[in-house]
């Protein structure tokens, strides 16, 4: 597929995703339990993170200089795996809220860090 189609549907998952995570965590923040009823919110961000990591896969492949050299790319995959784990966190109805709040504020720093590395092309998007 082309490079700039796949970097389109990246960003616009990249920006779904991103406005979904608010939107659950806010409502997860009031009644975390009416998460779990909607069948839209349970489903709804399992298509977008895979269109997003899919095309994020196909545009690695097809990288100059390869994966192996980009070092904003590793560090992108260990943002994404605590973004994940802390987004889990946040959105859970076992968790007390005490510990809620500061896994959302961590997530969306994950968030804010995956972005800023990917429109720099360096490891914590200060730049180069
Ligand atoms: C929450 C997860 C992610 C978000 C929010 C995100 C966000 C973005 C954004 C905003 C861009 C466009 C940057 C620009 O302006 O040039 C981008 C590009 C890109 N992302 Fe992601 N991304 C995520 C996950 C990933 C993952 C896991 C990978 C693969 C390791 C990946 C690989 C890429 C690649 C190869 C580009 C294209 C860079 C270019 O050609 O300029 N992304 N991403």
């Amino acid at each position: 597929m082309d490079y700039a189609l796949l970097k389109s549907v990246h960003m616009t998952c990249a920006g779904l995703s991103g406005a979904g995570f608010l939107l659950r965590s806010m409502v997860a923040l009031r009644d975390p339990d009416r998460l779990r009823r909607s069948r839209l919110a349970r489903s709804l961000p399992h298509l977008v993170d895979t269109v997003l990591l899919v095309s994020a896969l196909a545009m690695v492949f097809q990288w100059p200089g390869g994966f192996a050299q980009a070092g904003w790319l590793h560090t992108k995959i260990a943002l994404l795996v605590a973004y994940i784990g802390l987004g889990a966190v946040a959105l859970s109805p076992r968790r007390p809220r005490r510990l809620r709040i500061p896994a959302f504020a961590l997530a969306c720093a994950c968030f804010g860090l995956i972005v800023a590395s990917a429109i720099t092309k360096t490891p914590l998007g200060m730049g180069s």
